[in-house]
Order: structure tokens, then C-alpha cells, then sequence
């Protein structure tokens, strides 16, 4: 590795202290003259000093990092998570580490160790499959402060961000049945986490409220991802519904292409709704109908709460639930 110009380097050629050196290049220097100020500036540019960060975080005993796991980057809905929490991470002057572990379990944990010898000053888990037990063994004792999205399985006092997922599989199901849908499918992961869960019973709840039999609703699983909505085709249609709700849209994207190769047609054939609203639900053809979940405004909200938890150790628990809403588009219609 290059051996850096160290800040007393710089102090020596500028004929300065490194106090001095330290106060100027963070906007600090106000009381130095103009000459000095442009003088450690100059060497500073002859010498290519850069700060040393390692060594920042000995002296202030923080590394101003956020260390961020999410299940897959591939998936749009957690890159623009990332996107959300970088935004904000930007403007608060911290920088995120994010890992993706694509719901590997023992990478996650891996990874969670990995973010704890990077020093991070805070945790945000957006992991569905970190375990309470990896918590209390590696981030608790440590006392890194951490929040909780997306996995509603750890019932703890951490600070969290909630999604009224239930909501979200109401309006679903009261979506579909308004169209007159009596016969329906909802495509979700086998032992999905409980922000899933919630939209199944939600969804359960307005098949119920429709006054249909609970029987009327087959319930197949797939993960979240586009090729095992496209290999759930055949159960879907094997199961005689009408419409199926997808637990995300990458599932309804993947049930397109299954779709389109047997020559059926959306919604003519079946009715198809999401959940996300990823960007993506508009460039598909017809236009995805989904519910909506404000992925940025979360991941900018997630960041900004771990912050304030740093900033501020002792205030109380914070805990937001965000509320999600139905988006009409082209993939559903009156039953036929
Ligand atoms: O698409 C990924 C899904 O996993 C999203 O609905 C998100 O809420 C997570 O549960």
C-alpha cells in the first residue's frame, strides 16, 4: 500500500502546527490568516495530502460509519433502500458500508461480524433473516446501536421502522374481490417473516370481508425473485383462480413471462397485482398494478433515526410505521 503524506508533513512544509494544519482543512481556521490559510492549502495540494481516516476515528472515536445489511441488492426495492439511507447518510456526513447476503443466514451473521471490526458507529438490519440470537451474541455486547426494517421477527425495544403491511394486503384483496374475483391465489417465500405474513392475514381479512369462503384463497410459495414468479406459472394456473396477489412485484414480473409463453393474456387471463411499486411496474406491459411502499423515504428515514440514536444514546425508543397505498395500473380487471 502507498505510504501517505502524514498531516505533520504538511505542518512542517507549511511552517505551521498540525493543530493548526487539522483546524484549516475542517473549516475550522477562521482565526489564522488569509496567508497561512492559503499556504497550508497549497501544500496541502503540492504534498497530495489526503486526511488518514483510520486515524480520524482513533482521535474522535468515531468512524462516522453506518453499516448496512440488506438480503439481495439485486432486488430494486433494497438497492433503492441503499439509495434512500445513502442520501441521507450524505447530507448527516456519514458513509454506509452495505452488505447484501442474499438471505444467506450464516453470510449474513458473517457479515454482521464483518461490519462490527469495521467499527461501524451503528447498525441498520434490514436482514429478514438475521436471527435475535446473532443480535444478543455479536451487536449487543459490543453496544452498537442498531435498527430494525423489515425484520419484524426480533421483538425487541431496538429502534425500528414498520411498514402497515397488513394494510397493504386489505387493500389487495379488496382490490381483486371489488373486480369481482372469487377465486384467488397469493404467491409468497415459504416460512416468509412476519412483515409477509401480515399481508397474507391482511389479505385473508378482505377475502373474509367480501363474504367469501377462506377456502376460496390458494396460497403457493415462491421467493422473491422474478425466476421463481415465472416458475410458479403452472401452480397458478393449475389452481383455477382468476387473479393472484404477489407478495413483491418481482414475483408478477416473473408470472408475466411464464404467461406470455403459454399465450395468455394480463389481465384477460388473470388479474395480476404487486407489492413495491419498484420502477420497473411501469417499463412492463400492461403496467403493473401494485401497493405502493415509500422504499426511499424509508431508507432515508431508517438512517436518520440511527443518527439521531447516536447522537442523542438516551432518547426514547423510536418506532415509525408508514403507511402504504394501492396503485391502479393495467394488470388487473373485472372478472371475466
Ligand atoms: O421485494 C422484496 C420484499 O422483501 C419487499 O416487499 C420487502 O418488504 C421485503 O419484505
Amino acid at each position: 500500500m502507498a505510504k501517505k503524506v502524514t498531516i505533520r508533513q504538511v505542518a512542517n512544509e507549511a511552517g505551521v502546527s498540525v493543530t493548526t494544519v487539522s483546524q484549516i482543512l475542517n473549516n475550522k481556521g477562521g482565526r489564522f490568516s488569509e496567508k497561512t490559510r492559503n499556504k497550508v492549502l497549497a501544500v496541502k495540494e503540492k504534498l497530495h495530502y489526503v486526511p488518514d481516516f483510520n486515524a480520524r476515528n482513533l482521535i474522535l472515536h468515531s468512524s462516522k460509519m453506518l453499516g448496512v445489511l440488506i438480503p439481495d441488492l439485486g432486488n430494486p426495492f433494497f438497492s433503492s433502500f441503499v439509495k434512500g439511507v445513502q442520501d441521507y447518510s450524505r447530507d448527516a456526513t456519514y458513509m454506509p458500508i452495505v452488505f447484501s447476503a442474499n438471505h444467506d443466514a450464516n453470510l449474513e451473521t458473517y457479515y454482521l461480524g464483518k461490519l462490527l471490526e469495521h467499527s461501524v458507529d451503528g447498525l441498520i438490519i434490514a436482514s429478514a433473516t438475521i436471527t435475535a440470537e446473532a443480535i444478543d451474541k455479536l451487536v449487543k455486547p459490543l453496544q452498537v446501536p442498531y435498527l430494525l426494517f423489515d425484520q419484524n421477527q426480533i421483538a425487541n425495544l431496538a429502534d425500528r421502522i414498520e411498514v402497515d403491511d397488513y394494510h397493504g394486503g386489505y387493500l389487495a384483496g379488496q382490490h381483486l374481490t371489488q373486480l369481482g374475483h372469487q377465486k384467488l391465489a397469493m404467491l409468497l417465500p415459504k416460512d416468509s417473516t412476519v412483515n409477509v405474513c401480515e399481508r397474507l392475514r391482511g389479505f385473508k381479512t378482505a377475502i373474509k370481508d367480501a363474504g367469501l369462503p377462506e377456502n376460496n384463497l390458494v396460497e403457493i410459495n415462491a421467493n422473491f425473485s422474478m425466476e421463481a414468479g415465472y416458475q410458479a406459472t403452472k401452480s397458478i394456473l393449475d389452481s383455477g383462480v382468476s387473479a393472484v396477489f404477489c407478495a413483491d412485484d418481482l414475483l408478477a414480473i416473473g408470472l408475466y413471462r411464464g404467461l406470455e409463453e403459454r399465450g395468455l393474456k394480463v389481465p384477460d387471463d388473470l388479474s395480476i397485482i404487486g407489492y413495491d411499486d419498484i420502477d420497473l411496474d411501469q417499463y412492463v406491459n400492461p403496467k403493473l398494478t401494485t401497493i405502493d411502499q415509500p422504499v426511499a423515504e424509508i431508507g432515508r428515514e431508517s438512517a436518520h433515526l440511527l443518527v439521531n440514536r447516536l447522537e442523542k444514546p438516551d432518547i426514547d425508543r423510536q418506532l415509525i410505521k408508514f403507511p402504504v397505498k394501492l396503485i391502479k395500473r393495467e394488470s388487473t380487471g373485472l372478472k371475466k
